[in-house]
């Protein structure tokens, strides 16, 4: 029998939190032109929610390029690439965290809903930090130690186990169409913040995340 609140809200982060799906997206491109493989917003979409390596065979995969390079320089690529990012992301400041999601973490508090974060990045710990959000987390999920990327759910359901809730009793928040795809696998409701085109496997869609609050929440929470 459902309550009318989740028990737990499980949040992504680039993109959820913050625009730092942009930061990716800029990286990614920049990497890509230096490939001479050069792609657009519309193919970041497959991009977003996937591990850093997944994301470089997704790109080499765009240039028909995977087999042009051994393991040692691909992983030199996937790391070129994180430092054009680290670089991008040095002066986040609690300013850049997205309307709404203080209110709502403040909320989710006060009525001892538990907070994981399950993000892919490995940055998710230092970008956590600088936006000064991390201190509300009971759990952030440790991105090295998740071996399947989004779509398959590893990433949500190690978040609910760490906070003890199951996955039926969860929400997940996400912004890229891989996310949504993870949360509805571990079998929890899925808020996605976008198009509703791209992210229609979502319960629920809202174009921005100050449209989220306890009653969004609870509203797709109670379907
Ligand atoms: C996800 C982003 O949160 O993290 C992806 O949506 C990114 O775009 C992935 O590639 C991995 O991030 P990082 O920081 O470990 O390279
Ligand atoms: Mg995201």
């Amino acid at each position: 029998m459902s309550t009318p609140y989740p028990q737990a809200v499980i949040f992504d982060l680039d993109g959820v939190i913050t625009d730092s799906a942009e930061h990716h997206f800029l990286a990614w491109q920049q990497l890509g032109q230096e490939l001479s493989i050069p792609f657009d917003r519309q193919f970041n979409e497959t991009l977003k929610g996937v591990n850093r390596m997944d994301s470089l065979e997704r790109i080499l995969s765009l240039g028909q390029a995977n087999d042009r390079y051994s393991e040692t320089e691909k992983t030199a690529l996937a790391e070129k690439k994180n430092r054009y990012y680290v670089e991008s992301i040095q002066h986040l400041t609690p300013q850049d965290v997205l309307p709404g999601i203080i209110d709502l973490l403040k909320d989710l508090r006060q009525n001892k809903i538990k907070i994981a974060m399950a993000s892919a990045s490995k940055n998710a710990q230092f970008v956590s930090e600088r936006l000064e959000v991390d201190h509300y987390f009971d759990h952030i999920v440790d991105a090295a130690t998740v071996e399947k990327s989004k779509p398959h759910p590893e990433v949500f359901l190690k978040a609910a186990t760490a906070v003890g809730v199951a996955p039926t009793d969860c929400v997940g928040i996400e912004d890229a169409a891989a996310g949504v795809e993870a949360i509805k696998s571990a079998g929890m409701r899925a808020i996605a913040i976008g198009d509703a085109d791209i992210l229609n496997a979502a319960d629920l869609v809202l174009t921005d995340t100050s449209k989220l609050s306890l009653t969004t929440l609870s509203g797709v929470f109670s379907k």
